[in-house]
């Protein structure tokens, strides 16, 4: 059952009454997928993990003498640390391939790269890829199990997990919760795996973007768009900033910095127009004076750095969760 910081009501949906059977899952590809049940699930089991991580001695060797791979082709600070450090407090063997250093730079396939790695016995890979469906095609390679730490522009499940368990610490449920996702929700996995989970846990899910920013078709995944932060942000509950996602830009989506922060960057005015205990997300790395001022991303109601713990801890109970799937199988 999920800790709360505050004494809301719980609903059916946000926290079932009976005993939530273990998630069948070989792979973590996406959100897209996994049932309420199995986010439930994640995040209980999430929970035991921030425990234990708060502990001084923080090791639960539930998968002692297995092997993590974190192939990451893409840069990383929080993604590949965290499941590095949640590999090592579950008693892993982690190995981090120096992918600048690996023979990918001589022209290696990713197919045969990941026919390579898998000769090696790893038990989990975790792979962060610049092109949507990559770790999809991992999965199908390799005869272990695969997580997505990021493919392109399409999931990024383990980041949506850990904002969800972020969310629900906070607010006690997410169930009927307004949550505003704010900024270049076309470039964003964050944005793509979080409007799953949060419309499966029935949140009510905003997008606000510019034009340029948010893709025609966005309200097919049961979102409200919106062109105005001020229009976006009234009465919200939850208010998650996302980076303009530069790296994936072909071409020039706003007229400059300055003018974006100007419209819609998160200042001090705009939160007051969330709920007065609104709390706000940010996935990190975070541009300050581009999409958040720094007095809201280090203000009171700013949860980002509790937000980078829960990642550890939703690391650790997702390679947990899909070892124990796996020797279910094997047996
Ligand atoms: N949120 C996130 O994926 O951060 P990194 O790019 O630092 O891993």
């Amino acid at each position: 059952m999920a800790k709360t910081d505050q004494n809301t009501k719980k609903s059916e949906l946000d926290a079932p009454a009976f005993q939530i059977p273990t998630p069948k899952l070989k792979h973590l590809i996406g959100i897209e997928g996994l049932t309420a049940l199995d986010i439930h699930f994640l995040l209980d089991r999430a929970e035991e993990m921030v425990d234990i991580s708060r502990q001084v001695d923080k090791r639960r060797h539930t998968l002692s003498g297995r092997t993590l791979i974190n192939l990451f082709f893409e840069n990383s600070t929080r993604t590949q640390s965290s499941f590095e450090i949640a590999g090592k407090r579950l008693g892993m063997d982690v190995i981090n391939m120096a992918v600048a250093q690996s023979s990918v730079k001589k022209g290696e396939t990713l197919v045969d790269t990941a026919v390579t790695l898998n000769a090696m016995q790893p038990d989990l890979l975790v792979m962060r890829h610049h092109a949507a469906g990559a770790a999809e095609l991992l999965a199908q390679k390799v005869g272990c199990s695969v997580i997505n730490a990021g493919d392109g522009a399409h999931e990024h499940p383990t980041q949506a997990l850990l904002d969800a368990l972020t969310i629900r610490r906070k607010k006690g449920s997410i169930e009927g919760l307004v949550v505003a996702i704010c900024g270049d929700v076309a470039h964003s996995r964050v944005a793509r795996s979080n409007i799953l989970l949060l419309n499966t846990l029935g949140a009510q899910v905003r997008v606000i973007a510019p034009s340029t920013l948010l893709p025609s078709s966005i309200e097919s995944l049961g979102v409200t768009a919106y062109r105005s932060m001020e229009d976006g942000l009234k009465g919200c509950d939850v208010v998650m900033m996302l980076r303009l996602q530069k790296e994936r830009m072909a071409g020039a989506f706003i007229p400059s910095m300055r003018e974006y922060f100007r419209f819609f960057g998160l200042d001090k005015a705009r939160l007051k127009l969330a709920k007065e205990d609104a709390i706000v997300m940010h996935p990190g790395p975070m541009n300050r004076g581009v999409e958040i001022a720094s007095e809201i991303a280090d203000g009171v109601q700013s949860v980002i750095v509790e937000q980078v713990e829960m990642g550890v801890a939703v690391r650790m109970a997702v390679m947990e969760v899909l070892q124990q799937s796996c020797a279910e199988d094997a047996t």
